[in-house]
């Protein structure tokens, strides 16, 4: 299968390298892209080859810059519950997928592109990475799950502390917040997760799938597709308000937005 999106690299033993290529918009996820990943993951999920994966950004300046807000701009709620439900289903495979899936977050994670780092089963970062929640800034709120996941990383405060003023945390102190696992130099970071993954694809396939599933059954899961959804619908019933209007628009004409207050 040809990707437009997408790039990858194997390495031994059953490691898979998987790149998101859009660096013309830092990697920001619209449609096209949401659906080359959730296609290649669903395969790659039934893989047997395959015993890790590693997800990253291309270039050297973003692992993915959010959703993309041109598109999302003109949504209507409708279209607003079905652009999360596609950023959930990709999110969903890299949680609950039988095999590791490790965030090497390579620059801005933003958005929807925090989103995916957690919905990972851990992040590692190089060192000019930014995490942020900046969705109440354009209008909305998270869409791809970080309503649900964010906690799980960094505690109920401080994940709601986060999405409510939108601040962006750089790799050391997502280091200290317990976001992210370890922080590389840039030029280590991929040699460095590649030496994480194949300390696990070393293991019994069977045995790490196992204790995944229970990790994350414990941890969570009871009510994730309600929860999900509870998100989606929510995130959906913004679009088309006033403050969801200005927010995007004042993105894409690089002003500040003026908010009404909804
Ligand atoms: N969507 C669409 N395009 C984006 C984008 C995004 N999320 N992020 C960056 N781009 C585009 C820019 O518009 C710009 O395109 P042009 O060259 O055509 O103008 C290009 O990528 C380079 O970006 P900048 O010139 O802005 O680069 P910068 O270094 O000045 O700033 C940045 C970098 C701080 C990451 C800035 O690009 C930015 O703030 N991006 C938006 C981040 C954001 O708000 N993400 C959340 C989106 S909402 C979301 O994700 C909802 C959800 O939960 C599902």
């Amino acid at each position: 299968m040809t990707h437009k999106y997408l790039v990858t690299e194997s390495f031994d033993p059953g490691i898979l390298l998987l790149k998101i290529s859009r660096t013309e918009a830092l990697n920001a996820l619209n449609s096209d892209v949401l659906r080359e990943l959730k296609d290649f993951l669903t395969e790659e999920a039934q893989n047997p080859k395959t015993r890790v994966i590693i997800l990253t950004g291309d270039g050297t300046k973003a692992f993915i810059a959010g959703a993309d807000i041109s598109e999302m701009k003109e949504k209507n709620p409708e279209e607003g519950v079905f652009f999360a439900q596609m950023g959930h289903e990709v999110a969903k495979l890299l949680e609950l997928m039988p095999k590791p899936t490790i965030a090497a977050v390579n620059g801005y994670a933003l958005g929807g592109g925090a989103e995916m780092a957690i919905a990972c089963d851990f992040i590692v970062a190089s060192e000019n990475a930014v995490f942020g929640q900046p969705e109440v800034g354009l209008g909305v709120i998270p869409g791809f799950g970080a309503t649900l996941r964010l906690a799980k990383f960094v505690g109920l405060p401080r994940a709601k502390e986060l999405i409510f003023s939108g601040r962006k945390v750089r790799a050391q102190e997502a280091l200290a917040l317990g976001l992210v696992n370890h922080v590389y130099p840039q030029d280590q970071l991929i040699p460095q997760a590649i030496e994480l993954a194949r300390s696990i694809s070393q293991q019994s396939a069977g045995a790490v799938a196992r204790a995944k599933q229970l990790l994350n059954e414990f941890s969570e899961s009871s009510g994730l597709n309600f929860k999900l959804d509870a998100e989606a619908q929510a995130f959906g019933r913004l679009f088309g308000s006033a403050d969801q209007v200005e927010g995007m628009t004042a993105f894409v004409e690089k002003r500040k937005p003026q908010f009404q207050g909804l």
